[in-house]
């Protein structure tokens, strides 16, 4: 992983803003949740601006043009169209003519899922550099009726480099867990979609079930990952997690005993932003200088389905 670049809508909507419109309050929305605020797309923004924004970014972050990129994957669940997919909008807008480019969907653990695969194809063969992207207008998919869940969630984009080198040694990806288990299908899901029913459909939550798994699973996968690669929790510089509440981001740095100075949370300037959050605030702590070149990073994040996952990452080349 050599490169990241992000973007966040310019709209910033404070808990203070949110109550004029939602019976809800920024005291609990705060105390509940560590969220003050959130970005949310304008009229006519997509997936797709968000996601080019951040993307290019990463690319003159890596030094690298669209030309340069044999694969595109978008981790995505408010893609701009049924279809075609957002990744070959952004195939396009960046002129990465070359590029294998699609989408995967894995709700709030997308980012982690595209990770894995696009190391997979790059690892077999499939091309030397990947562009993999986290992009969501989540706000589009939410019932602002509902104060259980709107408040929750805000918009954004974040991309990676993936680069193959012959002298790549430890650097990149040293290990990623993935799982899935449809069983607890019901407690995280939209009420819509194609098949289903014709309208896109909203969020529905139960939100303490998730919170129980989130925390349950999450150390779990990082177990497994952390020892997928032969390591223990002393030896990561950063835990870069989903940003979905930081009550269970606290939880996860208890569980693995790190500093909290060694933990990146931006849940509170951005909310939830579902596939986009891990690579918004790895980008964050890179660019404020916290991240540098050769810092190990551990990734988790969880989401509908349920699914969840772990990546344990060297970031940066060796120079
Ligand atoms: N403002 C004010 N009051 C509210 C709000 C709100 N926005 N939402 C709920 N309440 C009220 C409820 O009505 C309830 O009132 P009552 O006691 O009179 O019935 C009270 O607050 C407590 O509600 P709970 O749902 O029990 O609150 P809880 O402590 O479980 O917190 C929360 C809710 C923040 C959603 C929490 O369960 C959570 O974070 N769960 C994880 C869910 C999550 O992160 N989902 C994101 C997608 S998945 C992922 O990314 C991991």
């Amino acid at each position: 992983m050599t490169a990241v670049g992000s973007y966040l809508p310019a709209n910033v909507v404070t808990n203070e803003a949110l109550s004029s419109f939602v019976d809800t309050d920024d005291a609990w929305i705060r105390r509940r949740t560590g969220i003050a605020q959130r970005h949310l797309v304008a009229d006519g923004e997509t997936t797709a601006d968000l996601a080019y924004h951040a993307a290019t970014k990463a690319l003159a972050n890596a030094g690298l043009t669209g030309g340069d990129i044999d694969l595109i994957i978008i981790a995505t669940t408010t893609p701009d169209n049924t279809f075609p997919s957002t990744a070959t909008k952004l195939q396009h807008m960046i002129e990465a003519k070359g590029a294998i480019a699609f989408d995967i969907q894995a709700v709030c653990a997308g980012f982690v899922y595209a990770l894995d695969i696009a190391d997979a194809m790059l690892q077999s063969g499939r091309g030397h550099r990947a562009l993999v992207v986290g992009a969501e207008s989540f706000s589009k998919l939410l019932d602002w009726e509902d104060r259980t869940t709107c408040v929750l969630f805000g918009d954004g984009a974040g991309a990676v480099v993936l680069e193959l080198a012959d002298d790549a040694g430890d650097w990149g990806i040293r290990s990623s867990v993935l799982h899935s288990d449809g069983a607890y299908r019901d407690i995280l899901y939209v009420d819509g979609g194609p098949s289903s029913n014709a309208a896109v459909g909203h969020v529905r939550m139960e939100g303490k079930e998730v919170f129980r798994h989130a925390v349950e699973k999450l150390a779990s996968v990082m177990d497994e990952a952390l020892s997928a690669a032969n390591m223990q929790a002393g030896d990561i510089d950063w835990l870069v997690p989903h940003q979905a509440n930081v009550r269970i981001i606290d939880a996860m740095q208890k569980k693995m005993d790190l500093p909290s100075d060694r933990v990146v949370r931006t849940v509170e300037q951005h909310a939830n932003t579902s596939a986009a959050s891990i690579p918004l605030a790895l980008s964050a702590a890179v660019d404020d200088g916290r991240i540098k070149n050769g810092d190990v990073l551990a990734m988790e994040a969880i989401g509908g389905g349920l699914v969840w996952g772990a990546a344990l990452v060297k970031f940066g080349r060796p120079s």
